[in-house]
């Protein structure tokens, strides 16, 4: 795959997907979303891709938005078009099977927290920036970011990031649930590829399985969600997985899933 504003790295299973735009601070323009999606729709095809680490090339950012040079040229139907656009990328990402790894190295502003947020797993490096400064330049966010902040941090604090635009510091990130973890930011992309390798060590089928189950049961009524639950613990348990699981636990030895 060739690429004009990324970089792809594939070793060992673990994709690195490097957003590379430096002198935009990696803002998302038509054309980056357009790659984003094609790259990540590979790799989400691709059987030996076990997990995807996304991140910003350059020390200072993640991603600082959507192109605001684009949008400052639509019109408002044109800005409609632009959100689904942004929008069918996150749920890409969200729905892609493979778990996403968010190493969030400085800015995620805007579409660049959306981003992170659309991802399985975020975590930061201390001296990063997240937020939702869109109210500052007259517009909402439009990449789905109305709607998982506050499934992340809860109504309160995402009505607070929304309609003040102020970023949280990595460490308020971490305190409010939105990364999961904080790092020094020269050792992040260690740590994310050292998280990536522990899921790639488990069986992708599972993984899938359980992601699914806590994203889609966040969106279902407490009864509802558990009876979800049950039947997706049997679809688990239908694996050739979960007869390697179990009996490489009886058998004191370590597990080879296959990811069926
Ligand atoms: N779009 C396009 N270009 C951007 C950009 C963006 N989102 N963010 C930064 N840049 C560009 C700047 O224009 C600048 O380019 P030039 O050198 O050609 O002037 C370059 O990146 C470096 O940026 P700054 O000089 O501004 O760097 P700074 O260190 O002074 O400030 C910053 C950094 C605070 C992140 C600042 O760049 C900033 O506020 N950026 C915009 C953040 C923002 O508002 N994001 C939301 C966008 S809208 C959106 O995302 C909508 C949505 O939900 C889909």
């Amino acid at each position: 795959m060739e690429f004009q504003n990324l970089l792809l790295e594939v070793d060992g299973g673990i994709a690195v997907l490097t957003i590379n735009r430096p002198k935009a601070l990696n803002a998302l323009n038509r054309e980056t979303l357009a790659e984003l999606a094609e790259a990540l729709d590979e790799l989400g095809s691709d059987d030996e891709v076990k997990a995807i680490v996304l991140t910003g090339a350059g020390e200072k950012a993640f991603v600082a938005g959507a192109d605001i040079k684009e949008l400052a040229e639509n019109s408002a139907l044109e800005s409609n078009d632009h959100s689904k656009f942004g929008q069918s990328l996150m749920d890409l990402i969200e729905d892609l099977g493979v778990p996403t790894i968010a190493a969030i190295n400085g800015f995620a502003l805007g579409g660049g927290l959306e981003l992170a947020m659309a991802c399985t797993i975020r975590i930061a490096a201390s001296g990063a920036k997240l937020g939702q400064p869109e109210i500052n330049l007259g517009v909402i966010p439009g990449f789905g970011g109305t709607q998982r902040l506050p499934r992340l941090v809860g109504m309160g604090r995402a009505l607070h990031m929304i309609l003040t635009g102020d970023p949280i510091d990595a460490e308020t990130a971490l305190d409010w649930g939105l990364v999961t973890a904080v790092y020094p930011a020269e050792e992040l992309l260690d740590q994310a590829r050292k998280l990536a390798a522990k899921l790639a060590g488990k069986s992708p089928f599972t993984l899938r399985v359980a992601a699914e189950t806590v994203r889609h049961g966040m969106e279902m009524a407490f009864t509802e969600a558990v009876a979800y639950e049950a039947s997706q613990f049997g679809l688990s348990a239908a694996s050739q997985d979960y007869q390697e699981g179990m009996h490489a636990f009886l058998e004191k030895r370590k597990a080879e899933f296959k990811g069926f």
